[in-house]
């Protein structure tokens, strides 16, 4: 259990570094989080109850009622998760989103608008450029300066932090201490707290039908099981991938749609443990100029999960491969092999395609982990960077 106060999280239970550890972990967070936020049997009773509520997020009913507008802020890690977020936000729940960094927040905030709901997001609780920011929107939104309502809620780890001490409500993320400087296992508990907060706004919005948020609600009980196959069956391939790779200077991450975050995300987090200038781009744009950065001894890794924007990241990918990149294919096992051009591919789990970030971004983070292995480099204490960024 991730918070049996018996478990010593500064035990690393036979792994061989707490990054690792904290990679096998998510199916218990994912497990965790859902038990805090869903409520059980909803879906199993399907006659009784499935008009009402299956979420538990104890926020308030005017919250739900009034929000015509959503802003996130966040730095690094949690600003990728508010870019999968703000998708959920706009496509499940029709609610206009941005994200923008935290550190740019406050020198350029949003336009105020009425009933906005602003997110800080923050693993730590206490990013001073988040907490800032924070203090910023709270400034603009009080009576004094602005008779615009507004709501402030924080998402975080640390159930006890400045952020918490800031903000209106918190959303606890659950993932138990996480020791290893690159996050994974908060990402992925961030993830969970957004998805369920998106869905009750569809639900609550009747921007879906509980016939249509069923599958949905079934498909997030099925996370833990898929994110525990994907481990498995990646772990080999990627050991190979690794040592092909490990000692490239460059490489480039694609994702469309959803997955653009997930692209960013994998790119940090070989940046954050490996030191390879790695670059996320959406799959689109990257044909607009960054194209000229590849030729042999630049590895993309493209995620190219089943769904609508399949056959455009197999073109992009064509294009790559027509420049000599190695190819390395993030996809789903539903995809025939004979039509993937990938030379090296990672496959996941069927998912829906809304879903796919919470399998994608799982092989990123295993081969960020395996090639900062074979670099000899220290995987839990990159150089240059802290878990807690303060000042
Ligand atoms: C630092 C770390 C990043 C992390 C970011 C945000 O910059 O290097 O890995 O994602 O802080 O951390 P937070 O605690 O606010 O989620």
């Amino acid at each position: 259990p991730i918070q049996n106060a018996d478990v010593d999280p500064h035990d690393r239970q036979g792994f061989a570094h707490f990054m690792l550890k904290e990679i096998y972990e998510q199916p218990d967070v994912v497990r965790q989080c859902l038990a805090a936020y869903l409520k059980p049997g909803w879906d199993s009773d399907q006659d009784a109850s499935l008009s009402s509520n299956p979420f538990n997020l104890a926020l308030p009913d005017e919250l739900f009622a009034t929000v015509s507008e959503i802003q996130l802020v966040a730095c690094g890690t949690s600003r990728h998760a508010s870019l999968v977020a703000q998708y959920w936000f706009e496509q499940l729940a029709g609610i206009p989103t941005r994200v923008r960094s935290a550190s740019e927040f406050v020198s350029a905030p949003f336009p105020l608008a009425r009933n906005t709901l602003t997110i800080a997001v923050t693993q730590s609780g206490e990013t001073a450029d988040t907490l800032a920011a924070i203090a910023a929107a709270k400034r603009r939104s009080s009576p004094a300066e602005s008779s615009l309502q507004s709501w402030l809620l924080g998402i975080t780890n640390q159930s006890e932090s400045s952020l918490t001490k800031a903000v209106d409500y918190t959303l606890p993320t659950l993932a138990g201490t996480e020791v290893g400087v690159a996050a994974t296992k908060t990402f992925m508990a961030q993830l969970v707290v957004f998805c369920c907060l998106a869905l009750e706004f569809a639900f609550r919005r009747q921007a879906l039908s509980p016939q249509q948020l069923a599958p949905t609600i079934a498909a997030l009980r099925s996370l833990p099981d898929q994110i525990e196959t994907t481990l498995q069956h990646q772990h080999e391939p990627i050991q190979t991938i690794a040592q092909t790779f490990a000692n490239v200077k460059d490489c480039i991450v694609l994702g469309r749609g959803i997955n653009h975050a997930i692209a960013l995300e994998g790119a940090l987090k070989l940046k954050e443990t490996t030191y390879i200038h790695a670059e996320g781009y959406a799959g689109g744009e990257f044909m607009h100029g960054p194209i000229a950065l590849l030729d042999a001894t630049v590895p993309v890794i493209a995620i190219a999960p089943a769904g609508s924007v399949y056959d455009s990241m197999l073109a992009n990918t064509e294009k790559a491969k027509a420049n000599g990149a190695p190819l390395i294919g993030i996809t789903t096992v539903t995809e025939p092999a004979d039509r993937t051009v990938f030379a090296h591919p990672l496959t996941v789990p069927a998912i829906d395609e809304l879903l796919s970030p919470f399998l994608t971004v799982v092989p990123l983070q295993l081969l960020a982990y395996t090639i900062a292995v074979q670099r000899g480099l220290d995987v839990d204490r990159p150089r240059n960077i802290t878990k807690t960024l303060t000042r």
